[in-house]
Order: structure tokens, then C-alpha cells, then sequence
């Protein structure tokens, strides 16, 4: 029998908690902690569409270079990165997987958890990730009890500063990931007269204390298909007209900047 999250017991199709309540452990093996009452839509987070758009794009190794950035990040870390780490808001599990790979290496019986509101997500990626563990959940209330989590990666994705805090441990490590100034600026200008460059957010987190801070920026040489798949991915797409998707579409070559902020904390 192990624990997973840690105030919830496996028994062979489910876990169970301390109140013998059960939550069953769907066929491909993630369990769905997300009480009706906290669905705030039928089906929240993001679309299959947009899933199955970031999981073709992520699949060709376009944002290889950021997974590899964060996760020497998380190698190079003194003392080590620690066993126990949760990638909220994981989507489709591209860098959760990566995770996995990265603190094995350290300590074989690290554990590494994915959650996601959106459930088509975690269905894909519990699929086809079967060394982590993934539930579906919101960050606005994470099923981990207190001071539980030695790291907490979070690329994109929403978080509650206060869950950040209740969940790491003392000494624990916060990754975050969120867009530089210049980020995907030739897609924006394909739908936006007027191009805002991303404000830096003044992203600190009350009881963190700032570790390291990088940029990494790089070009991305796109077919126009590739193009779409990276627009259907991100929210820009509300914003496009069909118009803009086809001229997209029938480019040869669609050249884009990447600005990527990366940022580590130590849970004070
Ligand atoms: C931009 S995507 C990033 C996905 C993944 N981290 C990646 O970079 O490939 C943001 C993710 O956050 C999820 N999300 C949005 N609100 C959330 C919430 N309240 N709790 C957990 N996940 C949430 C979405 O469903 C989506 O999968």
C-alpha cells in the first residue's frame, strides 16, 4: 500500500482517506479530487483542442530547450531537489514526465505528482506517463496535507500563493515559469495591431525567498501548421479570426521569438 497524495491511502482501484471516503482510480490511473461543488464550469481548464494542440507542438520538440533549462535547474539545486514534487497545472504531463526522469536520477524512489483542472488533460497524460502519479484538482485548493512537498513546479499555470506556502516544506523548492517581454511577439502580431510587450510581474511570494532568476530566449523556425498548433495552444487564440488562422496556416515558414522567465525559490 502506498500514499498518494499523501493523506490518501491506495487500496488496489482507490484511494481512501482517513474519513474512509473513496475516490476511485480511473482506468489509465489518475483519480479525480475535484469536487462538483468546486467546478466552477462542466468542464474546466483548457479544452481538448487546445490540449491536443500543445501536446503535437510540445511533441516536436519546440520547447525542448526550456524543459532541458528547467530541469538543470532542478539538478543543479543544493541541497539536492528532495523526493517529493508536484507540477501544478501539468496539462498534457510534458514536463512533469521530464521531472519524473530528472529526480530519479537523484533518488531513485522520488515521487512526482501532475495536477490539472482540466480532466482531458490528465486522462492524456496518465496514459501515457505511467511513472507519475496525476489527479485532477485545483491549485486553488491542493490535496496535499501540510509542509508534504519538498518542490512545486508551476510552468504557466495558475497558483494560490497560500497552498504554495501550506504544502512545501521548510527548505522546499519553488519553480516557476512564466513569459518573458518578447515571448511569441510574431504570433501576437499576426492578431493585434498594436503589440504590448508581456509586463515582467513582480511575481515575489510571501514566505519565499528568491533563489535564482533567468532568461532564456531562442527563435523558433515553424511551418505554418506548426504555426496554428502553437496558436491554438495558447489563449491568443480567442482572439483570431478565421482569416488569421488560414494565412497562418498556408505559410511555408513562420518565424517567431521565445522569452522564457524561470524562477526559483526557497519556502522560508
Ligand atoms: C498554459 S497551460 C500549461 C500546461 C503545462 N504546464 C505546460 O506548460 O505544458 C495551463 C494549465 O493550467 C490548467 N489550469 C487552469 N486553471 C487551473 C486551476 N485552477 N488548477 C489547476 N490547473 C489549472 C489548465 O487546464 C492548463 O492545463
Amino acid at each position: 500500500m502506498s500514499a498518494l497524495p499523501p493523506a490518501l491511502a491506495l487500496h488496489s482501484t482507490c484511494y481512501r482517506c482517513a474519513g474512509q471516503h473513496s475516490f476511485d482510480l480511473a482506468k489509465e490511473g489518475y483519480v479525480n479530487l475535484l469536487p462538483v461543488q468546486f467546478k466552477h464550469s462542466k468542464d474546466p481548464g483548457d479544452a481538448p483542442m487546445m490540449m491536443a494542440a500543445r501536446r503535437a507542438f510540445l511533441d516536436a520538440g519546440h520547447y525542448q530547450p526550456q524543459r532541458d533549462s528547467i530541469m538543470a535547474s532542478i539538478a543543479a539545486l543544493t541541497p539536492e531537489p528532495g523526493l517529493r514534487w508536484l507540477d501544478i497545472g501539468c496539462g498534457e504531463g510534458y514536463y512533469t514526465a521530464a521531472l519524473a526522469k530528472e529526480l530519479s536520477c537523484h533518488q531513485p524512489q522520488a515521487e512526482v505528482y501532475g495536477m490539472d483542472i482540466a480532466k482531458n488533460a490528465v486522462r492524456s497524460a496518465a496514459k501515457r506517463y505511467r511513472q507519475v502519479r496525476f489527479c485532477v484538482a485545483s491549485s486553488q485548493r491542493l490535496p496535499f496535507v501540510d509542509a508534504s512537498l519538498d518542490g512545486i513546479m508551476r510552468i504557466y499555470a495558475p497558483s494560490n500563493p497560500a497552498e504554495l506556502r501550506r504544502t512545501l516544506r521548510p527548505g522546499g523548492v519553488l519553480l516557476t515559469v512564466t513569459p518573458g517581454p518578447r515571448h511569441l511577439y510574431q504570433l501576437k502580431a499576426l492578431i493585434y495591431r498594436d503589440v504590448q510587450l508581456h509586463e515582467p510581474k513582480e511575481d515575489a511570494v510571501a514566505g519565499f525567498a528568491p533563489l535564482q532568476d533567468h532568461s532564456l530566449c531562442y527563435p523558433l523556425r515553424l511551418t505554418g501548421e506548426e504555426g496554428v498548433a502553437l496558436l491554438r495552444m495558447t489563449p491568443f487564440a480567442w482572439r483570431a479570426t478565421p482569416q488569421v488562422l488560414e494565412r497562418l496556416a498556408a505559410m511555408a515558414q513562420f518565424d517567431c521569438e521565445t522569452d522564457f522567465t524561470v524562477r526559483l525559490w526557497r519556502r522560508a
